[in-house]
């Protein structure tokens, strides 16, 4: 199963992020976990959270990029969820061989991330990255639409229709 924690603060309001998840969802055994829907109080239930986690062999994380970072309910949900003695620590291996995946879209292009000293894009996944390593997953390429800004409604459907073919060709090499 392909698990996809969806952070978007105003999920009626997107475009790019939208649609990722409508081509997602057409390929079987897609769950879809829409944070800022389930939780606009950010009281998480950690145990669903953990249940839906325990039955995926791949989890993305998706959310539009704000402020160089992941929006906040993204960030709380990995604070709460990803447990002592569950995810990491002693008896946490609830997360060993799982993958995972970082979907994100950006409103600039990659040249926006080489700013001035900025390192470039690609660095900007490495807490999350380093966060699934500490806890024994697998990550895999991520997958970044950039300039959302400018972007038109038919680069959008090609770019949503590529997401959902990385996902169609993990489950047939995962799967068969
Ligand atoms: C508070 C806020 C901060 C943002 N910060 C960035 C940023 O640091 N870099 C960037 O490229 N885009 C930034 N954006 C633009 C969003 O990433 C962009 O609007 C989003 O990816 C578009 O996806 P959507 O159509 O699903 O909303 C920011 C947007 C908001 C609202």
């Amino acid at each position: 199963m392909i698990l996809i924690i969806y952070a978007h603060p105003y999920p009626q309001h997107s475009h790019a992020n939208r649609k990722m998840l409508e081509r997602a969802t057409t390929l079987p055994d897609v769950e879809v976990r829409s944070l800022y829907e389930l939780y606009p109080d950010f009281n998480i239930d950690i145990a669903a959270e953990q249940e839906a986690v325990s039955r995926a062999d791949l989890i993305i994380w998706q959310h539009p990029m704000q402020w160089y970072s992941m929006p906040p309910l993204m960030k709380l949900w990995i604070d709460k969820v990803l447990s002592h003695g569950w995810a990491y620590g002693r008896g946490g291996t609830a997360l060993h061989g799982k993958n995972v995946m970082w979907a994100v879209t950006t409103g600039g292009g990659e040249g926006h991330f080489e700013l001035g000293d900025h390192p470039g894009f690609d660095i900007l996944g490495q807490p999350l990255q380093a966060t699934a390593l500490y806890c024994g997953m697998k990550w895999l390429p991520s997958f970044a639409i950039h300039f959302t800004f400018v972007c038109d409604e038919n680069t959008l459907d090609v770019q949503a229709e590529l997401y959902k073919q990385r996902l169609a060709d993990w489950q047939e090499t995962n799967h068969g």
